[in-house]
């Protein structure tokens, strides 16, 4: 069969531009869709084409008429679900094709889709699952897949959860990293100039941090790929700096320990940037040195909140004496601190002063503010449900309020966006 496997276009508004003309905030998010470049790979017997609507927007007409897809499958982040309905319905318009949708919105509000531009909806880690869809319609068997769901608008959404496992990496298959070779040379690390390429070393999180999504691929399960086919995947690709995408990929530090090794073993010299939590480098500073020695350079951290009640609220389970033993730990290795945090719309002006002397005493070397926003599927959305005032989900960028502000908005957004200028300044990763 013919897959066209879409990459939706940077998507999202900002409420700080548009009320207040403040052009600073807006993110625009650029690197190689690995999640699509995964699911082909388990596609062995089917003509593929991946098209990245964030490198290439006008794309789609000449990829339809030209490749003619038999299946179209879309993949979207929350703030970019409402334009993937708005493509579905303008791919339904020009062909007869059948459109699946698949990501973090479908695995965490699989309900959203459940409309007739959408055919099936693919919930949670879909290398797998995808496969098995697809080999459905081709022989037109009609099978109930676990983790698949076929839209029924106007009725609830039935359909039989999956029970992820190792076997869903289908690691085998590696990723088909030469269908965006193309678009490679624009998937830079901006604040580098350097190349960068994606690499999965592990999916899903055993924590459950209330605001986080992370858990709805892997229905709150933890699995680590083989390390082999790590070093296969990074050996792959020929770019100097390699981002492990996992959302925690120091998760289980023996097999993180195990990888690094392989890396040295393989002889692969590459700088990698990965996601650890506070904790485990708080538990594990070995572990960390390691990595360093094998070409880690920088870490994601997120430390969220800078005191104690209000990492408890986010069922973070560490705390703020552990995030600044970490945070004294990463400097004396020598790693650079990627430092995320997150501000509540209800912080007054004196919490983002505290917060900004914080991360200028810390030096946190690339600080990353977020503004908390309920995703739906997430305890956080659960918890604040009722508060929520802008339901429009091209706003759940996670730079805009869309619970009311406790200050004044604009004054918000002022102080929002001067704390991201001054983290900005003096950054490096
Ligand atoms: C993958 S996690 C960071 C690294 C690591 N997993 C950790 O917990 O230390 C991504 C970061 O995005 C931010 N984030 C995720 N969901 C968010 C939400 N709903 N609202 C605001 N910020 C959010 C948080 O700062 C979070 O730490
Ligand atoms: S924020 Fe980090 S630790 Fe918490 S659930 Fe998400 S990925 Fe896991």
């Amino acid at each position: 069969m013919k897959i066209l496997l879409i990459n939706p276009p940077n998507s999202g508004r900002s409420i700080p531009e548009e009320r207040y003309g403040i052009t600073s905030v807006k993110q625009i998010f650029r690197g190689e869709p690995l999640a699509l470049e995964v699911l082909a790979g388990n596609l062995d017997d089917h003509e593929l084409r991946i098209l990245d609507l964030k490198v290439n927007p006008d794309g789609l007409e000449a990829e339809l008429s030209g490749f003619t897809p038999d299946i179209v499958a879309l993949t979207a982040m929350t703030c970019e679900a409402q334009t993937v309905l708005r493509l579905a319905t303008q791919i339904k318009q020009k062909r007869q094709t059948t459109v699946v949708v698949g990501g973090i919105h479908a695995s965490a509000d699989p309900d959203f889709f459940n409309c007739e531009q959408i055919d099936w909806i693919v919930v949670g880690l879909g290398k797998q699952s995808f496969s098995e869809l697809v080999q459905a319609l081709e022989t037109k068997v009609d099978q109930r897949i676990p983790g698949v769901a076929r839209t029924a608008p106007g009725t609830p959404l039935s359909f039989q959860p999956r029970k992820f496992s190792r076997n869903d990496l289908a690691e085998q298959h590696p990723p088909r990293y030469d269908l965006v070779e193309p678009y490679r040379p624009q998937y830079v690390l901006q604040t580098l100039g350097l190349q960068l390429g994606f690499v999965a070393s592990a999916a899903g999180c055993p924590y459950d941090c209330s605001f986080c999504c992370i858990s709805a691929l892997t229905d709150g399960r933890y699995l680590t790929a083989t390390i082999a086919t790590v070093i296969r995947d990074i050996q792959q690709l020929q770019t100097p700096v390699i981002r492990l995408v996992d959302a925690n990929t120091f998760g289980n530090p023996q097999h993180a320990l195990q990888l690094a090794d392989a890396i040295e073993s393989a002889g692969i010299k590459k700088q990698f940037l990965a996601d650890v939590r506070s904790d485990t480098v708080v538990r594990h500073p070995e572990l960390l040195k390691r990595w360093q020695e094998i070409g880690l350079r920088a870490v994601v951290i997120g430390f969220e909140e800078i005191d104690d009640t209000a990492l408890g609220a986010m069922n973070k389970k560490s705390s703020a004496a552990i995030n600044l033993q970490a945070i004294e730990i990463l400097h004396r290795i020598g790693l650079t601190i990627v430092g995320d945090f997150i501000i509540s719309p209800d912080y007054t002006e004196q919490q983002f002063d505290k917060l900004g002397d914080f991360v200028k005493q810390q030096q946190i070397n690339l600080p990353m503010h977020t503004i908390l926003t309920p995703l739906p599927g997430t305890d956080l959305y659960r918890q604040l449900r009722e508060k929520i005032i802008i339901h429009d989900l091209d706003y759940y960028t996670l730079t805009n309020a869309v619970l009311a502000t406790r200050l004044d908005e604009e004054l918000f957004y002022q102080r929002y966006a001067a704390l991201l200028a001054e983290g900005h300044q003096s950054a490096k990763v």
